[in-house]
This record gives structure tokens, C-alpha cells and sequence, in this order.
């Protein structure tokens, strides 16, 4: 039997098809998927649960079709072949050759079109796959099979995609944690993974997810270098160089924020500045990081399996880190014990290391340390945990997602030692806001607060100028 044979189901239904027709037949239609997802104008106009958005003929006419190859296509068969490009070109070949017994005329564009769905289906994310190569696009979140919200530009909208039903949305689930060797299932009902091009993708499912399964996706790739921050706004040149400066002097540097604040994505962008000639180690619970250097050893935490064994955590990592001879660890983002394991490195000759901590403010951002190094079941006494945290850090830098959806760099902070039993910090640059636009935007500006770090010492005895009149009182330019 050809190949291609084999990919196309025989009319007497011989194999064993991944989705049940069944499904596919009983149920209403499923609303198009846009090339160009038409985002809903309010959030507000949709109810709780997901209404048939209303969508032209020949787009009717192309889900029809594109069921029916789904229908007649060996989706098993397909699945089981490795190769990304023969599958492809195959795929194509086989919906070409179905697409001829069809009587309804379709244009060229009709026809790639319908290709395009039908390879989505197989290889790719399902109707999220168009938002997905949408590179505006930042967050993918998908609540259950009918409701699917985008963050485009800082601003979460709904759109007009749904997956036929949970079971749909299931298998694509399914699909992208099998790539990476993690399973879902009710065992197993939440997961981490990642997608081929190094976005974070969490999959929770029922029980614990009440209205069937949810998949939350956060692109990472979009190039976001501290150019392109600056640009933005994120930060401007002068904060840049003094984080350029600070980096490559070996300080130890802690990126604090909120959910989705930035965090990942600016310690990304800082790490840029580690000169290339140092060997880099970063330890993650899914690996997000896209350092550019050349000499960079990635290690990922693992979770444990059914059977409640095989936990490999961000402690163990650092720990074994130290055995690599490192020249800076990168921690993507601290939650727990491994806290203390950083510090303890950071002052036991591993400068230079960055990691990020989800945190409200550089305060807040020192009170969970604290209660991190309690998770490590260090039972230090409160002041030899601060004099730990304070000698460790030498840089705290804030990040918050504005209102309007910007991110700035709201505070960076110098932790310069003990005022008696309290860990002593002092600000340097700040982020005041002064307004909102008519239209919603934030109005600020950043300031030095007239504070010359204690720590430029050490940039200098590196050879790194950075020029006094930077930390002059006032608004930067
Ligand atoms: N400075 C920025 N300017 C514009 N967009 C940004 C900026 N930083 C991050 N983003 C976008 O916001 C999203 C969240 O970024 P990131 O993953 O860095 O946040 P995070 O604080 O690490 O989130 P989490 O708390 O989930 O770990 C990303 O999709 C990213 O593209
Ligand atoms: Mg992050």
C-alpha cells in the first residue's frame, strides 16, 4: 500500500480514526477560524458561555470541507510519520486529491486555505494555530473549548475561535505535552511544556479545572532585546547602561514583578550583557531563557511522575550547577527553597548570577526571599537571614505592567547592607507617574533620585565608566 494510501481512510472506515466522526457529525458548527482573528471589540458583549459566531458561506462551505477530510484522513497514520516536511508535503497531496471529487468551486486561495486548516489540525495547535503565528500576539489563553483570549500590545481580548469540544481541545493539549514527554490525564491533571520555538505553554485539566480543560500559552520568541525596550519604554539608554554596566561587573542582580510583568523577558534581555566569554548555566521549570552566547549549558526542573517519584527541583539544579563550574547561574525565576541555595552561592564566589522573583515591590520582593529561605527548612534566625539576603543582592530591579498595558521599569534599587536588624536598600532610579491620557495611556516619567550607588566602586575597578552625572536628582533624559 502507498503511503498515501495509507493516509487516507478507507470508505469502510478500517481505521481507526483519532477523532470520532461522531463528534465531528452531532455537534453545531464550529465558528470559522479567521485567517486574521477578529477580535472582539469588548470583552463585555460576550456572555459566560460561548455563542455560534455568525460566519459567511464560503467560509461555511470551507469548514465543511475541512471536516470531511478531517473525517477521511487517517489522523493516526499521519501522526506516526516524524518528518515535519514529508508530513507536510504528504498532507498536501492527500487534500489535493480529495479536494477533486468536490463539486463546489473554490479558488486557489480557497484551496490553500482549507491545506492550511486541514495541517493545523494535524501537526499544528488547532484553531489557535493562526493566533499563534500571529507574532502581535503575546498571550494565548484558552478557557475550555469555546472560549479563547489573546494579549495583543498589553491588552487581553476575546476572539472568534472555539475547538469543536473539550475532547478537541484535549487531543491538541495532548499533542503539544507528548512532544516534550510529558503527559496529561487525570493522574496527571496539570502540566508545564514548552512548544518547538521555546514558548511556555501550562495545560490544566478536570478535575481541577472546572469548566473543562484550559491551556495557557505565552509566547516567547518575539524579540524583545534591551534595544527593544528601550524603545518601548520598558527602560531608557541611561537606565540600559547602568544595567549593562552592573551585569557585567559581576553584581548579583534580582528582576522583581508581577504575573506577566516582564520579568523573564528583561532578565533575557540583561543577560545579553554577560560577556561572551563566560560559561552561563540557567536552570528553569520550563526553559524560556534565549540567551545568545554561545557557552550557555540549559538544565530544566522536572516534576514528579505518576507514582509521586523522579522530582528533579530548581534546589538540586543550582546545587549541581556549582559542580559545573559555572560562571554565572541564571535562575529564571525564584519560588522556593532554591532561594537560599542562590544566595548562598551568590556570596560564596558565584557573582553575577540574575534570577527573577514575582513580587510587588523590592520590599516585597525581600520579605519573600525570607520566607523562601523558611521553605528551605534553613532555621536561621531573622537576622542572619537578612544578613544573608543583604550581602548576597547588590541590585533590585522592579518591573510593572502599567494600566495601559506598558511595561517600565518602576524602581531600581541598591541593597547596600544591615541598618541594624533591617536589610538596607536605597533607591536609585524611579518611575513617577503623573497622569492618565484621555485614551487610557500612562503618563510618567523616569527620575534619578540623586543617589550615587555604592556599588559603582566596583564598576570602575571592572573598567566599566559609567558617568556620575547620571545619578544627578531629576528627570532623565
Ligand atoms: N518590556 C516589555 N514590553 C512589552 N512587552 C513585554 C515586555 N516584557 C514582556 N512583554 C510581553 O509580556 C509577556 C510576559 O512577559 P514575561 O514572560 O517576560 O513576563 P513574566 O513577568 O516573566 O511572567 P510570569 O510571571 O508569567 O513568569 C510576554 O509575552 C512578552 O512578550
Ligand atoms: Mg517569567
Amino acid at each position: 500500500m502507498s503511503l498515501r494510501d495509507r493516509l487516507t481512510r478507507r470508505q469502510n472506515g478500517a481505521a481507526a480514526p483519532a477523532t470520532a466522526p461522531a463528534e465531528l457529525a452531532g455537534e453545531a458548527r464550529p465558528p470559522a477560524t479567521p485567517r486574521a482573528p477578529s477580535v472582539a471589540a469588548t470583552s463585555g458583549m460576550y456572555g459566560r458561555r460561548a455563542e455560534v459566531v455568525p460566519i459567511s458561506p464560503i467560509e461555511q462551505v470551507k469548514m465543511d470541507l475541512h471536516r470531511k477530510l478531517i473525517e477521511r484522513l487517517d489522523l493516526e497514520a499521519l501522526e506516526q510519520i516524524p518528518d515535519e516536511r514529508l508530513l507536510n508535503s504528504e498532507i498536501r497531496a492527500v487534500v489535493i486529491e480529495l479536494l477533486r471529487e468536490e463539486s463546489t468551486p473554490l479558488t486557489v486561495a480557497d484551496r490553500e486555505d482549507i491545506i492550511e486548516q486541514v495541517l493545523y489540525e494535524i501537526t499544528g495547535l488547532g484553531p489557535i494555530e493562526p493566533l499563534f503565528r500571529d507574532l502581535s500576539i503575546s498571550d494565548i489563553l484558552v478557557n475550555g473549548s469555546k472560549e479563547i483570549y489573546i494579549e495583543r500590545g498589553g491588552r487581553l481580548t476575546r476572539v472568534a475561535a472555539s475547538f469543536r469540544n473539550d475532547a478537541h481541545l484535549l487531543a491538541v493539549i495532548d499533542r503539544i505535552v507528548s512532544r516534550v514527554g510529558r503527559r496529561v490525564d487525570e493522574s496527571s491533571p496539570m502540566v508545564d511544556a514548552r512548544l518547538p520555538d521555546g514558548s511556555r505553554v501550562n495545560a490544566i485539566i478536570p478535575p481541577l479545572a472546572l469548566d473543562g480543560p484550559v491551556l495557557s500559552i505565552r509566547r516567547f520568541g518575539i524579540d524583545l532585546s534591551i534595544q527593544k525596550l528601550i524603545d518601548n519604554g520598558t527602560l531608557n539608554t541611561e537606565m540600559a547602561s547602568l544595567v549593562a554596566g552592573c551585569v557585567a561587573a559581576r553584581l548579583n542582580i534580582l528582576v522583581s514583578g508581577g504575573t506577566g510583568a516582564g520579568k523573564t523577558t528583561l532578565l533575557n534581555a540583561m543577560a545579553s550583557f554577560v560577556p561572551p566569554d563566560q560559561r552561563i548555566i540557567t536552570i528553569e521549570d520550563a526553559a524560556e531563557l534565549r540567551l545568545q552566547q554561545e557557552h550557555v549549558v540549559r538544565l530544566e526542573t522536572r516534576p514528579p511522575n505518576a507514582e509521586g517519584e523522579g522530582e528533579v527541583k530548581a534546589r538540586d539544579l543550582v546545587k549541581n550547577a556549582l559542580r559545573m563550574r559555572p560562571d554565572r547561574i541564571i535562575v529564571g525565576e525564584v519560588r522556593s527553597g532554591e532561594a537560599l541555595d542562590m544566595l548562598q552561592a551568590m556570596n560564596t564566589g558565584h557573582e553575577g548570577s540574575l534570577t527573577t522573583i514575582h513580587a510587588n515591590s523590592p520590599r516585597d520582593a525581600l520579605a519573600r526571599l525570607e520566607t523562601m529561605i523558611l521553605m528551605a527548612g534553613a532555621n536561621l534566625p531573622d537576622k542572619a537571614m537578612r544578613e544573608q539576603i543583604s550581602s548576597a543582592l547588590d541590585l533590585i530591579i522592579q518591573i510593572t505592567r502599567l494600566s495601559d498595558g506598558t511595561r517600565r521599569i518602576t524602581s531600581m534599587v541598591e541593597v547596600t547592607g544591615m541598618e541594624g536588624p533591617v536589610t538596607a536598600t536605597q533607591e536609585i532610579f524611579r518611575y513617577r507617574r503623573k497622569g492618565v491620557s484621555p485614551a487610557g495611556e500612562v503618563i510618567g516619567e523616569f527620575e534619578a533620585t540623586g543617589v550615587r550607588p555604592t556599588f559603582m566602586e566596583r564598576l570602575r575597578v571592572a573598567g566599566i565608566e559609567v558617568s556620575n552625572d547620571l545619578f544627578a536628582e531629576g528627570v532623565l533624559r
